[in-house]
């Protein structure tokens, strides 16, 4: 038996009851509290558990929290006995710092994913984690599981449609994508300053015109990269932008600027928690989650 438990993080009950259903899995749900000094404190409800345990804990913002809370739960599963604890983070912070790009960085993905090992994890799954190499970091079995072709056949698009990669590191993306739907692909050519994080897209000539444009990423966090190649397109005369992602972390006021930016619709993994937003549509990636873990 394996007994599922959704943590305290923001976006992890939702989800953690759709895998539980999917699994036809016990769900409990843990209590947590903040102690006056800022500390986090959690607790699962329960004397004993003597199933396997799988936690699920996205690692939503406030990030370090998730990942503290993540580390706690851990603990606690291990001293109520469980027999192997594995963790569900749909959502993976820190995974865009995979590698040292201004010297004196550190490899943040490494450090959490060696964390969330020492603490006891044996197995871990996630949606769409940047890059899968990162996965080596972590000493146990570790599956980035796409969403992509799952999330491809839960939408709908108007006219003809032109997938598009916002930089050439996602074109493997939208070229899958792209065959899943039937669809043409291209793909931008973008820069983004490391030190002020600002994005600029290189103009290019891409067959826009009169057709739906579907941009897929993995992550949009402050919408920079979605709202520049938005206007970039309509401005080439795309009638409808369209963006789809794994985790939709909309940071600040990025909903904003995907609003001003005009795009149409915004199809996200419920990975993390919703915002409320006419233009955007979750997509539950709870059975696709289910579904690799009865297959691993
Ligand atoms: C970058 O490597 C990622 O794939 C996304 O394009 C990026 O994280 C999006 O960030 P933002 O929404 O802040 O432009």
């Amino acid at each position: 038996m394996v007994l599922v438990i959704a943590g305290p993080s923001p976006g992890s009950s939702d989800i953690a009851r759709s895998i539980a259903n999917s699994l036809d899995a016990d769900l409990l749900e843990v209590n947590s509290k903040t102690f006056p000094d800022g500390e986090r404190y959690i607790r699962i409800p329960t004397d004993k558990i003597e199933d396997n345990v799988l936690i699920v804990q996205t690692m939503s913002q406030p990030q370090n929290t998730s990942i503290i809370e993540a580390l706690l739960l851990a603990d606690a599963v291990s001293e109520l006995g469980a027999s192997g604890v594995g963790l569900i983070a749909p959502y993976m912070a820190y995974s865009r710092q995979d590698k040292i790009f201004l010297t004196g960085e550190p490899i943040s993905i490494r450090v959490i994913l060696k964390s969330l090992h020492s603490a006891g994890y044996r197995s871990l799954y996630t949606i769409e984690i940047h890059k899968n190499e990162s996965l080596r970091w972590f000493p146990g079995e570790a599956y980035s599981i796409s969403p992509y072709e799952y999330m491809a056949d839960r939408i709908s698009l108007p006219g003809k449609v032109l997938v598009l990669a916002p930089d050439i590191g996602a074109l493997d993306r939208a070229r899958r994508l792209a065959g899943k739907l039937g669809a043409d692909y291209d793909y931008l050519v973008k820069h983004r300053d490391r030190v002020t994080g600002e994005v600029k897209m290189e103009p290019k000539n891409i067959p826009v015109k009169g057709r739906t444009v579907l941009i897929v990423d993995d992550i949009v966090s402050t919408g920079g990269t979605l709202a520049k190649a938005t206007k970039l397109l309509y401005d080439q005369g795309a009638e409808n932008v369209m963006a789809l992602v794994a985790h939709a972390l909309l940071a600040g006021d990025a909903v904003r600027k995907l609003e001003d930016a005009g795009l149409v619709k915004l199809y996200a993994g419920n990975t993390l928690p919703p915002r409320n937003a006419k233009f955007i549509e979750y997509i539950d990636l709870g059975p696709l989650i289910a579904e690799a873990l009865e297959n691993s």
